[in-house]
């Protein structure tokens, strides 16, 4: 069996939900506290073993490109400086992992991003994690995937409870149900209504897939908004063969919303000892 070695991050996208924030920055890069969201994403990739990164990106994406790469001129100023463990900290986001880039020249949906990283990502299962989900987890989200995707060696997608309102928002499946933890899937739909919603189990930003997707995603098929979708490409999937879905144990943030945003914020300044006492302080006072 072919281990889970890469991962692709689509962060293509334009962000307008944050504007003016991100008018000259990408969304990927506000910082949760002092991390860019991105860097949170990738932690949890190589702390679930992933060795390469693929992210797909646009022209407005450089400074992504930047942070994962050496900055000579900061350390240099650092090491003047004398600042040993920001220099450490600096370094490690460069040798977290091998970082690999392609463009997605034109803005044609997800299933469109992923199908660029085809041929990076060549004859092998690859996790996709999208670039603004963070998911606060003890063992990492995508590891928990990746251990249902060793089981059935077949694509998983992560998946937590919304509220049945807002399924219009989400890829929805419709779970056949194995443990606690996992589920086949019987079928999946794009952003159903909740009237047309087959449970309240949401698509939240992690996936293991295997390279037969590209073959459905190349049809080009439109979906939902106009645009090549993922889910539509796994319904395809999910029709000809199996698919899987991993409730995962752990706390998923959207954070391109701004209230999701604001909550992962306050979540891990919590966990922070130096801001867990005066925040909480702070938070009743309001
Ligand atoms: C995408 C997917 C959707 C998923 C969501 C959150 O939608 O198409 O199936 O539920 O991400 O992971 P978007 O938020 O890009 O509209």
């Amino acid at each position: 069996m072919k281990k889970v070695r890469k991962a692709v991050i689509p962060v293509a996208g334009l962000g307008t939900r944050f504007l003016p924030a991100t008018k000259a920055q990408p969304k990927e890069m506000l910082a949760v506290i002092d991390k860019p969201i991105i860097q949170y994403i990738v932690e949890e990739a190589v702390a679930a073993g992933i060795e390469q990164i693929i992210f797909v990106t646009s022209s407005t994406k450089r400074a992504i490109e930047d942070h994962f790469d050496r900055n000579f001129e900061l350390e240099y100023r650092l090491r003047q400086k004398n600042k040993q463990s920001e220099i450490k900290d600096i370094l490690r986001i460069s040798d977290m992992a091998n970082f690999v880039y392609v463009r997605q020249k034109t803005p044609k949906g997800l299933g469109h991003a992923i199908f660029t990283a085809r041929e990076l990502v060549g004859d092998e299962p690859f996790a996709v994690m999208l670039g603004d989900d963070i998911i606060d987890a003890r063992v990492p989200a995508i590891k928990q995937l990746i251990n249902i995707y060793n089981k059935y060696e077949d694509i998983v997608v992560g998946v937590t409870r919304v509220p049945k309102k807002e399924t219009h928002k989400y890829g929805i499946i419709d779970p056949i149900v194995i443990d606690e933890n996992s589920s086949e899937i019987r079928r999946i739909i794009e952003k159903p209504s909740p009237g047309k919603a087959p449970s309240n189990l949401a698509v939240s930003g992690r996936y293991v897939l295997t390279p037969e997707i590209f073959d459905i995603l190349a049809k080009g098929k439109k979906g939902s908004g106009g645009e090549i979708q993922l889910t539509d490409a796994l319904a395809e999937h999910v029709r000809r063969k199996a698919g899987y879905a991993c409730l995962y144990k752990g706390d998923y943030y959207d954070c391109g919303n701004k209230l999701e945003f604001i909550k992962a914020t306050i979540t891990y300044a919590l966990k922070r000892k130096e801001f867990r006492g005066p925040l909480k302080k702070y938070l009743k006072q309001l």
